[in-house]
């Protein structure tokens, strides 16, 4: 005989008698009926399920990885799919999850996998539309508009897929689960029979799942600690670079970052995302004052990008300060220090602080970078293009250590960057770097520094900076 038990929808709480509030949290009407199946009481585990830590025979085996042909999705994942594992794909609506979705499906399927592409957002035509859009329209990959998870993963029961891709979680339902679509106790039972169905025929299913922007209640969030692998798709409205981030993977390292762009054919993988984000940087540009390289840290992959200042004399009484891509507190802060400790002083100019490409960099390391950036437009005096700066400003104007120095080198040198403006207690192994390394201990050094030219611009030009 089956029991019945009552499970509040908000927190988790379990009881025996419904009543309309939880009595752990006291939300109201989020009490529901789950139906408790009796078990024998005398399980316990079978034989072969047992181990012990030290018994290396359950350890030998690494899994095996199903490498999908999209280099940037294989890398993120850690090196491939693990067969079994359950991975939930979160973004922004309209960020491109289906069509990342679409497009690894079917480089599996021409690779020869068993795959299968459920959509419960899109009807199929409208998927056989983004399919031609993406020049996809000849693969044979088996194609469904459905919701109903029971009847789903029924057919597929003896299918012997591969990859499952779900789109989305939101829009999956149980029959037996009396929830609406996208609730959350329908989307844990979702996932929990999904996982179930992952484990019992090996298949690698790719989820997706919608941030909301009312916060994360009926968000993907309440299932992350249920998946195997959490992606966060991730990009600047506008910009059309994506990052795949990871941030959490039973199977590999988390921090790993995917970098796409968003095309009108699709998503292309950018393996050179340096490169990407530099943009023009290499051409020595007479007029190029004010842009400065910095290497920044994104996940665990070192990414060089170009901050660009713009310093005008203001006719407003309280001047203009604007940033994108970066902290207006940061600068605030670097430009008190540029008046306290180098008697420049900027309080009667417009500044305007841009990262180029769209990026978001939150990390106080790009702090050089800015000051040298608008000493260059300060001065109307472009910095040399072979140098990279990176180090982090403290409030006394001395320029401290940050982390993975020798990562950030090691890409600028990749790059064809032959100077670089570091702290000076920074420790790189002597044998790591044919760049020329400046050790700085103050930022008054940054703005002394000979060969970087930021000499007062000539008289001609100073002039036309006053006016
Ligand atoms: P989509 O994959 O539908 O996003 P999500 O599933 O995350 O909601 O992508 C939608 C956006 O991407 C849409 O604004 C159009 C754009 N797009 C392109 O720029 N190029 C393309 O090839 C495709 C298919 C979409
Ligand atoms: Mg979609």
């Amino acid at each position: 005989m089956s029991a019945k038990r009552y499970v509040c929808d908000s927190c988790g709480a379990v009881a025996s008698k419904w009543s309309g509030q939880c009595g752990a949290c006291g939300v109201w009407n989020e009490m529901r009926e789950e139906v408790v199946r009796p078990g024998s009481g005398k399980a316990s585990l079978r034989r072969t399920e047992e181990f012990a830590l030290s018994d290396m025979r359950a350890w030998e085996k690494d899994p095996d990885r199903l490498m999908t042909g999209i280099g940037e999705f294989d890398r993120a994942c850690g090196g491939g799919l693990v067969a079994g594992s359950l991975l939930l794909i979160a973004g922004d609506p309209g960020i491109g999850k289906s069509t990342l979705m679409l497009q690894t499906a079917s480089h599996l399927r021409r690779g020869g996998r068993n795959c299968a592409y459920i959509s419960g957002e899109e009807s199929v035509s409208q998927i056989r539309l983004r399919a031609r859009r993406l020049g996809l329209e000849n693969v044979d990959l088996p194609l469904a508009a459905a919701t109903h998870l029971e009847a789903i993963l029924a057919t597929l029961e003896s299918a012997n897929v591969d990859v499952l891709v779900l789109d989305s979680i939101q829009t999956m339902w149980l029959r037996s689960v009396d929830a609406t679509a996208g609730s959350l106790l329908q989307m844990r039972s979702c996932v929990q029979a999904m996982l179930e169905f992952a484990k019992r025929t090996n298949a690698v299913i790719l989820l997706v799942g919608h941030i909301t922007k009312d916060g994360q209640i009926a968000g993907p969030k309440a299932i992350e600690h249920m998946v195997d692998v959490v992606m966060y798709f991730e990009g600047e409205r506008g910009h059309s670079f994506r990052i795949l981030r990871v941030l959490k993977n039973r199977h590999g390292a988390i921090d790993e970052i995917g970098v796409f762009t968003m095309e009108p054919h699709g998503l292309i993988e950018v393996s050179n995302p340096s490169a990407f984000f530099l943009g023009d940087m290499g051409e020595n540009d007479e007029d190029a004052y004010g842009v400065a390289a910095f290497a920044t840290i994104e996940g665990r992959r070192p990414l060089l990008t170009q901050v660009q200042a713009l310093v005008a004399r203001s006719p407003l009484a309280t001047p203009r300060r604007a940033t994108v891509g970066c902290n207006a507190a940061r600068l605030a802060m670097i430009l008190a220090v540029m008046d306290t400790h180098c008697s420049v002083s900027l309080h009667a100019h417009d500044i305007y602080l841009n990262i180029a490409g769209g990026l978001q960099i939150g990390e106080p390391a790009m702090d050089l970078a800015m000051a040298a950036a608008l000493f260059s437009s300060l001065r109307r005096t472009p910095l040399p293009s072979d140098w990279v700066f990176f180090g982090e400003i403290s409030l006394s104007g001395g320029v401290r250590p940050i982390p993975r120095a020798q990562a950030r080198i090691k890409e600028a040198e990749k790059l064809g960057f032959g100077n670089a403006v570091i702290p000076v207690r920074t420790e790189i192994p002597k044998e790591s770097s044919g760049l020329r390394i400046h050790r700085i201990a103050h930022l008054r050094e940054l703005n002394a520094l000979e060969p970087m030219r930021i000499t007062p611009a000539p008289p001609q030009a100073r002039r036309m900076a006053e006016a």
